[in-house]
């Protein structure tokens, strides 16, 4: 059990607002505490209590924070940069630190993970645990039924043959994949493979998250169950046999 600690303290750490933010939350009956509305000054213990932000239960353990941001083009999906571009990092908050699961090229758009929590990270990030990662891909010329056949069964890159996947025309000249694979610029280099190289590309999907509201730049904490979600999406694949 931990100490209790400010309503405000606790919510602002799990990135749900400024601590400013949050006491207006708590004034305006949006946070309940073990099915009672809080009131302002009130101290909670995370580790113990459940804590609702608009009937959401907010993961609120101290030690981890999940944030997923919409990364804008032009941004590097690492905590600092040698030739001093802008980091997703800058993008959220700044307490507690965080890191990127993974990585999207500087030029691809979309759905990117912050996190502190260092061991689902791992699973993650890892082949074997073969979380699907949706992309779409606006790509030169319009593949023909064939070329989407290759990359649903396997593309020749220097570094071997991709994993099967998924490929379908959403419009002309856009191709949505999904993968589960995570090698450096990979769908860049099937799409290149095929004859369609990449144009734009943006990660519209990881595993069961999805969020088409956030605005490029735009980051929200995750809630409770879709961290649940993830977590179970993170489970080994089993071999091939
Ligand atoms: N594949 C790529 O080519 N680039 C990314 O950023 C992600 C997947």
């Amino acid at each position: 059990m931990s100490e209790p600690e400010r309503l405000q303290k606790i919510l602002a750490r799990a990135g749900i607002a400024s601590r400013r933010v949050v006491e207006e939350m708590i004034e305006d009956g949006r946070v309940v505490v073990n099915g009672e509305v809080a009131e302002l000054g009130q101290r909670a213990d995370p580790d113990v209590d459940a804590i609702e932000v608009d009937g959401v239960l907010v993961g609120v353990r101290p030690d981890t924070v999940w944030y997923l941001l919409n990364k804008p083009a032009g941004v590097v999906s690492t905590a600092s940069d040698p030739q001093g571009r802008p980091t997703v990092v800058q993008l959220v908050p700044e307490e507690p630190r965080v890191f990127p699961v993974g990585r999207l090229d500087a030029e691809t758009e979309g759905l990117l993970l912050l996190t502190n929590d260092g061991e689902v990270t791992h699973r993650l990030t890892h082949p074997s645990y073969g979380v699907e990662k949706e992309y779409l891909a606006h790509v030169e010329g319009t593949p023909a039924r064939g070329a989407l056949r290759r990359l649903r069964e396997g593309v020749e890159l220097e570094d071997g043959i991709t994993a099967p996947a998924t490929a379908a025309m959403v419009s002309p000249g856009v191709v949505r994949l999904v993968i589960h694979e995570g090698r450096n610029r990979q769908v860049r280099r099937m799409c290149e493979a095929i004859g369609h190289p990449v144009v734009r590309l943006v990660r519209t999907r990881i595993g069961p998250l999805v969020d088409t509201a956030l605005g490029p730049g735009e980051w929200r904490p995750l809630r409770q169950d879709e961290v649940r979600a993830l977590e179970r999406a993170a489970v080994p694949t089993p071999p091939p046999t």
